[in-house]
């Protein structure tokens, strides 16, 4: 399966973060590898900027959220639909971020996987154990649980993340067994062809061993994938 090495810039990056995209291309020789998927979620402020600059570069773009209503008075929010006229082609739901900041829930996440695949949008959508309940022995169950209210009913294409809440930002990964393990169970619980990501702390040093792991199609990158000098060694770990 093609990976997809997908880049989360979460409230980072204003207009001079431009420079960082193109300085990816540039470490790639100018155009961008066709044998994987490299994908940038910048705020929503530079979404639209990015995907009509750079996507004939081979570079896709995604949103961070979006609502699961198409419009509406919903103050400050975006919709799948806007996410989608921008050129994007992915978004991300159910990042830990949401849940715990925003309250989102499984069924928040389900309504928003949905409302994307019906704007034509692939969902990226993320599951995750806490420290507590990682070394309490339920991580397996708590994804368990988040797979089965998180995940669309309708038929379409989607992507799954795996980030254990403790192991973003903190430089703490799972042990390479451990990510295994969890990736084959999530891959039990999901359509045939589902790209299973991993995401949290992985950096230069540790992508070529995480990535090489049976079941991990890709990553979703937080704080590497801010400035080119980390994201391009990962991508070009991918196998
Ligand atoms: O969406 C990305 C993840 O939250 C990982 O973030 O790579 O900074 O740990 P991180």
């Amino acid at each position: 399966m093609k990976s997809l090495i997908a880049g989360n810039w979460k409230m980072n990056g204003i207009a001079r973060a431009r420079s960082e995209v193109e300085s990816l291309i540039e470490r790639f020789g100018g155009s961008m590898p066709g044998d994987r998927d490299i994908l940038i979620c910048p705020p929503v402020t530079l979404l639209a900027a990015f995907a009509g600059s750079y996507s004939d570069e081979g570079i896709l773009f995604g949103g961070q959220d979006c609502h699961a209503k198409t419009s509406g008075a919903h103050t400050g929010d975006i919709s799948a639909e806007m996410i989608a006229d921008t050129g994007a082609s992915h978004v991300i739901v159910g990042h830990s971020e949401r849940r715990a900041d925003h309250a989102e829930n499984d069924q928040t996440v389900k309504e928003k996987a949905e409302a994307a695949l019906r704007a034509g949008l692939t969902p990226i959508i993320c599951v995750g154990e806490t420290r507590e309940q990682r070394e309490t022995g339920i991580a397996q169950s708590v994804v368990g649980t988040q797979l089965e209210g998180s995940l669309p009913d309708a038929m379409g294409v989607f992507v799954v993340a795996y980030e254990p809440v403790w192991a973003i930002g903190t430089g703490l990964t799972p042990t390479l067994e451990d990510i295994s393990e969890m990736h084959d169970f999530i891959r039990s619980k999901t359509p045939e062809g589902t790209r299973l990501l991993y995401g949290g702390s992985v950096k230069p040093g540790n992508a070529k061993e995480i990535l090489g792991i049976s079941n991990v199609n890709g990553a979703l990158v937080g704080g590497a994938s801010l400035k080119a000098e980390d994201f391009f060694p990962i991508i070009s770990a991918a196998p």
